[in-house]
Formats: structure tokens, sequence, C-alpha cells
């Protein structure tokens, strides 16, 4: 048995997490945060996750950038890059190329939560990248954070990877409108967004032949027993993925396979009747007009919008208006 042994002992758990935990787990449709999805293994099946045949929306966010960089970054020469949800950076090496490529010196702040995570990133781009200064930045995006001061300009903020579909749209307008306050007139907004589209298609992409998504959703129930001392029984819990065609995104829920309690310490004990679920992510999918009107709402413009030739995934370049 590992550290993340069911009902292991919790070390200090920030109440604020446990107020969350038991607010979500007391509502009619029950709840739990995605963060709570990436400990190391959670890490470690979502990398595996952007390599499976059925989830397409890294690679294709990867062509697109290959193929738009060089021309969306050269007209703009940015001296530095603001990266929200860092984590790895491997895609934001494209970036990175096509900065150096028009930039003596550069400075990138990689921003993510995980501070290990961070300078094993920042690290690896400083060693790849001589003439960029790499400033990493350990701040939640969902609140407000310091960026250091005086970056110089222009300064290209990005969000790729169509992490802002994972808000749900009230904090995705006030993510976008933090970004929008930092930015001069000169600074663009870059973001990775994945489209509406076959719902088949989509939910293949989120319940995986292999099995990789299902585990990456029940790890969230590992990561509480580790964190928090709950006594989930894992086994007892089963992934459904479906598209929420009213809502347009997907969710993701661990339903119960029994009734079941579960004891969660300083949280609670919560009941679940057989086949009750637990939502546990929304993957919001979009279309140019309600990126669009999200944008506005956020007081950004449009400059840019590309996609993939099926029409899977775009990114775009937005401007301060
Ligand atoms: C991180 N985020 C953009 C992923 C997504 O597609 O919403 C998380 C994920 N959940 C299941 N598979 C991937």
């Amino acid at each position: 048995m590992t550290d993340l042994a069911q009902g292991a002992p919790a070390a200090a758990v920030d109440p604020a997490v446990l107020r969350d935990v038991a607010e979500g787990l007391s509502r009619p449709q029950k709840e739990l945060s995605p963060r709570f999805f990436y400990d190391e293994r959670g890490s470690r099946l979502f990398e595996e996750i952007t390599q499976l045949p059925e989830y397409y929306l890294t690679r294709t966010e990867r062509a697109l950038l290959q193929r738009w960089m060089p021309e969306w970054v050269g007209g703009l020469a940015p001296r530095a890059l603001v990266e929200l949800g860092a984590g790895s950076a491997e895609k934001t090496r494209i970036v990175l190329d096509a900065i150096a490529a028009v930039s003596r010196s550069a400075v990138y702040v990689p921003v993510d939560v995980s501070a290990e995570f961070l300078d094993e990133t920042a690290e690896r781009i400083r060693a790849a990248y001589p003439t960029i200064d790499v400033i990493p930045v350990v701040a939640d995006m969902t609140a407000p954070f310091a960026l250091p001061e005086r970056l110089p300009g222009p300064t290209l903020h990005a969000f790729l990877g169509s992490t802002i579909g994972n808000f749900a749209p009230e904090p995705a307008v006030a993510l976008l409108r933090r970004v929008r306050e930092r930015m001069g007139e000169t600074d663009r907004f870059l973001m990775g967004v994945d489209l509406r589209k076959d719902p088949a298609r989509l939910e293949a992409a989120y319940d995986d032949a292999a099995g990789v998504t299902a585990e990456f959703n029940r790890n969230m129930l590992r990561v509480l027993n580790a964190i928090a001392g709950a006594d989930f029984d894992v086994d007892a819990w089963t992934h459904r993925a479906f598209y929420n065609r009213q809502a347009h995104w997907i969710e993701m829920h661990l339903v119960s396979s029994r009734d079941q309690s579960v004891s969660i310490p300083g949280a609670g004990v919560f009941h679940f009747a057989a086949g009750e679920s637990i939502r546990t992510e929304i993957s919001a999918k979009h279309d140019r007009a309600s990126v669009e009107a999200m944008f506005a709402a956020a007081g950004l413009g449009t400059e840019r919008w590309m996609t993939d030739d099926d029409g899977l995934y775009a990114i775009t370049l937005a401007a301060p208006r």
C-alpha cells in the first residue's frame, strides 16, 4: 500500500478546502473540485490522456501552434510571456521558439499552483533557452495573484490546453477579466479552446477505451483519502462522462455503485445512494461566438482565430478594447 492508502492519516488540511468539500457534497448534485485530480499520479494520468488516440485536443493544439506562432508572434515581437497553468510547459516551447526567433531577450513567467512542478519546468526552460529569463510564479489562477513588477512589453499572456473550459461561465469571464486588467495596449492574449462537435466524438475523448480517463477520475478519491483522511472505497465508484447539449459541456461524474457512507474528517459524513453521482469536472466546448461573448464581457476583442481543417479546436489572439 502506498501513502495514498484509504483512510491514511491526514496532514493538516486547509480548513477552507474542507469547507469547499463539505459544501460541494451537500448540493443536490454533489460536486468536487477538479483541483483534486492533480497529485503526482493524477498529473501522470493526465499526461497519458493527452497521448490517447481519442483525446485529439493536445495534438491538435500543438499543430495549430506550430503552424501559426511564427506569424502571430513575429508580428507582435513580445518581450515577455506570462502563461497561466503552465504545467510542464511542453507546448509552450513552440511559443518560446517563436519569441526567441524575434526577440533578443525575453522573460517567461510560468504560473502554476504546484511549486515543485514549476521549479522543474523553470530549470528545463532555462537550460533550453539561454536568452530567456524565467521567473516562475506559484499561484492559484482561480484567484487574483501578483506578477513580477515591470515586465518588458509587449507581453503575451497565454492560456492554453482549453483549460478555460474547466471553468463555469462566470468564473471563466472573471479569470479573463483579471488577465485583461494586467494588459497594456500593445499586449495580447493567446488562448486555446476546444470546439463544439459531434457529441459521440466528445464523449469518446472523455471516456477512452483504455480506461485512462476513468482512472484519472477515480484518482480524485485517492487524493481525498490521502490529503483529508477520507475513507472513499475507490472500487465502489465508476466513471461516467457525457455531453450536456444544453450547457455545451462535457460532465465527468463518479457514480456510486452501492449505497454507502463516506467520512471526511473535519468535513462530515456523506451518504450516497446506489447510482448517485458526484460531478467532478465540466469541460465546456465553444464556438467563435461563445468565445467572443466571453472576450467581450472581459473587455477583450478577437484579433485572430484559427482552427484546424476539421474544425476540432481553435487558437485565438485577443487584444484589449
Ligand atoms: C485540463 N483540461 C483542459 C482537461 C479537459 O479536457 O477538460 C482535463 C481532462 N479531463 C478529462 N480529460 C482531460
